[in-house]
């Protein structure tokens, strides 16, 4: 079967999403909507081939497609959602799947009446960055993972057009958090237990450009997850990416997405020392703990390489749709993602943890 496309908000991602779309045997991106019409009009010049529609109600009337792609501004998915779902589509939803649980449930209850595919666009769960840390999580070679820390830091401070609007679904966490918080969830198979964050406006008025979240879980597992977008740095790069994960057989740190980073071990732990031997390491502090290794103590691996592509994310809905694999990008997990970013702004609000399950 050949799936028939229509990309609906034709801006940075919705450009991406038409060729991404057309680079598939078994489907093709037919049609494009957007409210602006220097869009439209951009589509046009690239594909003459494509119809371009200014508003949802036409396409879904008059374009002869079985699914669509929304990459609308984000307090739009819900409405461009819930009139997809009305017209029998199949769909694609940018993040954030809606601005609250409440409008994703919502949401949800039209897709199920109209019983058509829906899932949504998390396909940093590809990014060799998490995978590479992901598949050291899993093989369990660091011992008992106790701690997980995921950051992104740029430098410019603001955003551009809509995303500093809170009415339009602007600021970090929509933006940035949702990815982060989905890598985190989507690895750690275990209940959530609390949740507390300071989510900031640090130089922006209207929308949260800090955030710094604690999420700890049943398995003993914390994991923080730190962004910010005015993190004034002399590095060369326009961001800074980090991981670091610690167990109890070792640790792993990752930058940059691409990643460069190593797993380090200790080949002896340290012994308990009496308190009347060795009166040399008093410079070490009382408990030796933070003393200079010896040397040949510290030894470090390569981490895993991953040579995954975000393409994954559509190869994988498109086998699901043909009923040979099952879906990564789950509702359940979208509104657990949702669930735990209200928790985040609750959490700041009242200077208190948020408990989960
Ligand atoms: N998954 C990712 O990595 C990723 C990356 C970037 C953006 N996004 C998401 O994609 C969406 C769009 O972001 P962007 O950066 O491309 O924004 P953008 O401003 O570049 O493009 C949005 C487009 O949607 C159009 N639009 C707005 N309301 C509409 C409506 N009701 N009907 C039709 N068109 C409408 C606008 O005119 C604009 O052309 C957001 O939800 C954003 O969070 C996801």
């Amino acid at each position: 079967m050949k799936y028939r496309f229509a990309v609906i908000g034709y801006g940075f991602i919705g450009r991406r999403h038409v060729e991404t779309l057309k680079s598939f045997e078994n489907c093709d991106c037919v049609a494009v909507c957007d409210i602006n019409p220097e869009r439209l009009n951009e589509a046009k010049m690239l594909h003459p081939e494509m119809e371009v529609y200014d508003h949802i109600d036409k396409l879904t009337e008059s374009a002869d497609i079985n699914g669509v792609v929304i990459a609308a501004n984000n307090n739009q998915h819900k409405e461009l959602v819930i009139k997809a779902a009305r017209a029998g589509l199949n769909i694609i939803c940018e993040k954030p799947a809606a601005m609250s649980v409440k409008d994703f449930d919502e949401m949800m209850a039209e897709v199920e009446k109209a019983d058509v595919h829906f899932t949504v666009h998390q396909q940093r769960r590809f990014d060799k960055d998490f995978q590479s840390i992901k598949k050291c999580y899993k093989d369990g070679s660091l011992g008992d993972i106790y701690t997980i820390k995921s950051s992104l830091y740029g430098y410019n401070g603001n955003m551009h057009d809509w995303h500093v609007h809170k009415v339009e679904g602007g600021g970090m966490l929509y933006d940035w958090g949702v990815h982060l918080i989905d890598q985190i969830l989507y690895m750690i198979d275990s209940p959530l237990k609390t949740v507390f964050a300071d989510v900031r406006n640090v130089i922006n008025a209207e929308v949260d450009d800090y955030f710094n979240i604690l999420l700890r879980f049943e398995n003993g597992v914390t994991a923080e997850i730190e962004l910010g977008t005015y993190y004034l740095s002399d590095q060369p790069e326009w961001f800074e990416r980090h991981w670091y994960m610690s167990g109890n057989a070792g640790s792993m740190y990752a930058n940059k997405f691409d990643p460069e980073g190593k797993i380090v071990r200790t080949a002896k732990l340290l012994e308990n020392v009496a308190s009347d031997q060795d009166k040399s390491a008093k410079s070490y502090g009382p408990t030796r703990s933070f003393g200079i290794p010896e040397p040949g103590l510290i030894l470090t691996e390569e981490i895993p390489k991953v040579g995954s592509e975000h393409i994954e994310f559509f190869q994988n809905y498109f086998a699901n749709l043909e009923g040979k694999e099952e879906l990564l990008v789950k509702p359940e997990q979208v509104r657990e993602v949702l669930a735990v970013m209200e928790a985040c702004w609750q959490s700041s609000a009242t200077w208190s943890s948020v408990c989960f399950n």
